[in-house]
């Protein structure tokens, strides 16, 4: 499996606190099934983890999972909010962020946590004019599209993707968070899972998150959802 939200990379963000944790949950990603992670640390205006960076941290945490014998390879990502359509204009103009792919054809677009950013349809569609993909990260944790369903289902009609994480469907984010996850799921809104995993507690268990869409909407939409995060990675394979 692959993972393509993740904040298994340490001193950057909320997320690992060091490099043993880091190695930690890439052992419990292995184990879960998991070979490929896309670190994702945040890129907001608190958190400047620039493309540079993000580069240098994969690096040496590729190097110590090699070292220990551990088979999983890191790829570098960002976890981009969208503060502002200006924000996010300027730091993609100047190549600040990094997208979940080489080929910059898919960008983890977070929403502020505060309310739903009205600029939204236009920077997808900025996006998608120049061949990037944006995915919604965990449209089920934020209060305004369970409150307005409406405003996700415009963004997936203008061509995002969205990216359930897979404890909001084994219910570890609530009630509340689970019924719209499987309601996203029944309406086959459900692009990509992702672990979101932060640390060894809130950690990288993906296999659950496909269980759960086995369960609810069948072994062709788990097999459908896995060839989709593969094409991310892997686009000719
Ligand atoms: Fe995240």
């Amino acid at each position: 499996m692959i993972d393509i939200h993740c904040h298994i990379l340490s001193d950057l963000d909320d997320g690992a606190g060091d490099m043993r944790e880091s190695v930690e949950m890439a052992r419990i990603a292995f184990e879960d099934g998991i070979r490929h992670i896309v670190a994702t640390p945040h890129f907001t205006l608190a958190y400047r983890n620039t493309a540079a960076r993000v580069q240098r941290k994969v690096r040496e945490l590729q190097q110590e999972l090699d070292r220990q014998g551990i088979a999983v390879t890191i790829h570098p990502g960002n976890e981009v909010r969208l503060e502002s359509k200006a924000f996010i204009y300027d730091q993609a103009k100047s190549d600040q962020f990094s997208y979940l792919d080489p080929a910059q054809n898919y960008v983890l677009l977070e929403q502020r946590w505060s309310d739903f950013n009205p600029e939204t349809l236009e920077v997808v569609k900025w996006f998608l004019r120049r061949n990037t993909r944006p995915i919604v990260p965990h449209p089920e944790r934020h209060v305004f599209f369970r409150r307005q369903p409406e405003l996700v289902e415009q963004l997936i009609q203008a061509g995002m993707w969205t990216q359930v994480t897979a404890d909001s469907l084994n219910g570890n984010n609530g009630e509340e968070v689970r019924r719209f996850a499987e309601w996203l799921l029944a309406n086959d809104y459900v692009h990509v899972l992702a672990t979101d995993a932060h640390n060894v507690r809130r950690k990288p268990n993906l296999s659950s998150g496909y269980d759960a869409v086995r369960k609810l909407a069948g072994n062709r939409r788990a097999e459908q959802i896995m060839e989709r995060t593969q094409r991310i990675l892997f686009p000719k394979s």
